[in-house]
């Protein structure tokens, strides 16, 4: 009996391979089993090779997997791009009433054809909901109970109308039927786990949407860009229930300039955008910044440069994340390694954005906007909020810049009686008037900087695993950490002494966490989803240490193979 899975579900865009990898992670995971998923597929809205990936266990998972032990072709084109990816004895379900897979395949491949297409076309009269009937095979095959997928494909299928919702729910009653009657010779069933709790299920852009409203976030605006968007869907959705505003603007300059105009009057404030979208609200960022404004901005990143690759991750705007925008304007970024942490990320994004009244850039990718994973529910009660520190009223000039020890000044907002004063871009004094003074300038831009040296000193922005003996050690950051701490449980688990840190908070540097994990270590590799290394170069220009960068930049997310394969080498050659 298996204790994990790995299944792709490949075809062509429109063909519904996206929905059935999301109804049946649901599924999987409503029957007590952990999950994680990927998906990629093209830019375009139809055509071109789309493919869901889902990994799951009786226990948690770090990582959507290496090889496949199912996969379902819609087409012939899936057989060729995917079937080299069939473990040795893998499972090839195919549409035999479309094609032959049998010459496309290597030998020991199991082969099930099922006339997925005959049976929607013909026995259901949608030929559209062929994805259903591969659906109830796969269910079948993970001991899914039909009633499982009924109200899955109510809710997916209900809003289009009653004829192509009950044609659906046929569709899965044939392929239950279907595969009664041509069983599989095949043991794919992943034991439930022990656990007795239910998990929630989430996707990386739903757990940041979830977290920032937990965390106080009454205002969102963001222009639509892949793989955002969902953010501002889930927040238009939401937003409202909680007395909150979600607002789809003309673009990005005015998404982030709205948020810095709701976080002036007291609001929590946050966008959502991916590369292109970051570039335009550099200058806005900057405005943040001079005018100590906090604001959260998500950058879900996607393969650039200019418009690259939107639907395909990457870890690459991560230098411009730390540096965007003209002059010095401080700023913390900050990168949630998994579904979990995106939610909590969030918390901590408003924390840090509203305690030091700075902005905040959370960085996630592609891979991990729109992975689902499992995880346990969070005790909402206990997440810190720190509102910002209000100013009262003196009596005399209110100092709405006071140049305070750790460069935080208290804050009032408009209506505060007496504490009237004046916010601008322009450099200003303590009273915010303009001021062009030099001393002035060199003053205030070391007031603003200094709060980067408290930030960097806040707990709980790396984590850190593995084997504390070794001279061998990997940093990694966002969604790699999954598949680096694979690698190094698996090393781990052969003899090899490799340790990790994943840094969660990107700048300011966790200096003092990771000065302490470098100590011993004589190699050090940070894997990252990029071509330059942009972690790797800040690090080493920062702690002078020979870091080995190790760097693909395919649009695909790490297997824990290549890391694994990585360290291993470095061990020997050591
Ligand atoms: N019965 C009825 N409708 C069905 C169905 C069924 N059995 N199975 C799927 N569908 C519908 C889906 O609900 C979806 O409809 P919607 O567009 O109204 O939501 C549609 O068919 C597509 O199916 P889905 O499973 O979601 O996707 P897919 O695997 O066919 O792939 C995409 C299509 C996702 C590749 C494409 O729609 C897309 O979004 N491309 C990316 C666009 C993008 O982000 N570009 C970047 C711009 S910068």
């Amino acid at each position: 009996m298996p204790t994990n899975l790995t299944v792709r579900v490949a075809g062509e865009g429109g063909e519904g391979v996206i929905s059935t990898g999301e109804l049946l992670t649901t599924a999987v995971a409503r029957t007590r089993r952990d999950v994680f998923t990927f998906r990629t597929y093209p830019a375009e809205i139809k055509g071109g090779p789309a493919m869901f990936q889902l990994r799951f266990a009786d226990h948690p998972v770090l990582s959507v997997g290496t090889l496949l032990d199912v996969l379902v072709a819609f087409n012939e084109e899936a057989v060729e791009l995917h079937a080299a990816e069939l473990k040795k004895d893998g499972l090839l379900i195919y549409d035999s009433s479309v094609f032959d897979p049998e010459k496309k395949v290597p030998a020991g491949t199991a082969l099930y054809g099922a006339p997925l297409t005959s049976i929607a076309s013909d026995g259901v009269g949608l030929k559209k909901s062929k994805n259903m009937v591969a659906l109830a095979l796969l269910g079948q095959l993970f001991g899914i109970e039909i009633e499982g997928f009924k109200s899955l494909v109510e809710e997916k299928f209900g809003k289009k109308g009653d004829e192509v919702l009950q044609k659906n729910l046929r569709a899965i009653e044939e392929g239950y039927k279907w595969g009664q009657a041509h069983p599989i010779e095949k043991d794919l069933f992943v034991p439930i786990s022990a656990r007795k709790e239910r998990k929630l299920i989430m996707s990386g852009n739903e757990a940041m949407s979830a977290g920032a409203i937990a965390a106080g976030c009454r205002y969102y605006a963001g222009y639509p860009i892949t793989p955002a968007s969902d953010i501002l869907s889930f927040m238009e959705k939401n937003l409202p229930a909680y007395g909150g505003i979600a607002f789809q603007t003309e673009d990005e300059i005015a998404a982030i300039s709205s948020c810095v105009g709701a976080s002036f009057s007291g609001a929590r404030a946050m966008t959502a955008t991916s590369g292109p979208g970051l570039s335009l609200m550099a200058e806005v960022l900057g405005l943040a910044s001079m005018t100590e404004i906090p604001v959260v901005i998500v950058d879900a990143q996607r393969s650039g440069p200019s418009t690259g690759m939107p639907t395909k991750t990457e870890q690459s705007d991560l230098a411009f994340a730390v540096n965007m925008g003209h002059g010095d304007a401080p700023r913390v970024v900050l990168a949630p390694s998994n579904v979990k942490d995106c939610f909590y990320g969030m918390v901590r994004a408003f924390y840090l954005a509203e305690k030091y009244q700075i902005p905040v850039v959370m960085l996630s990718d592609q891979s991990l906007s729109h992975r689902t994973q499992t995880f346990t529910r969070p005790n909402i009660e206990n997440l810190v909020k720190p509102a910002r520190t209000r100013a009262s009223k003196n009596g005399s000039d209110y100092k709405r810049f006071l140049d305070t020890e750790n460069g935080v000044s208290p804050v009032s907002f408009p209506g505060d009686e007496g504490l009237n004063h004046v916010t601008t871009g322009l450099e200003h004094d303590e009273l915010g008037h303009p001021s062009w003074s030099p001393s002035n300038h060199q003053r205030m831009s070391a007031k603003r900087h200094r709060k980067l040296d408290f930030i960097a000193k806040e707990k709980g922005f790396t984590r850190r695993f593995g084997d504390e003996h070794a001279t061998v050690g990997v940093i990694c950051w966002g969604s790699t950490e999954g598949p680096t701490e694979e690698a190094i449980n698996v090393a781990n688990r052969n003899g090899l002494e490799v340790k990790a840190l994943t840094v969660k908070m990107i700048h300011p540097l966790p200096d003092e966490e990771i000065r302490s994990f470098l100590v011993g270590l004589k190699h050090v590799i940070v894997p990252e989803i990029n071509y330059t290394g942009q972690l790797c170069n800040i690090l080493r220009a920062k702690y002078l240490f020979p870091f080995q960068p190790f760097t693909k930049c395919n649009g695909m997310p790490f297997d824990p193979n290549e890391i694994f394969d990585r360290i291993e080498e470095v061990i020997r050659r050591a």
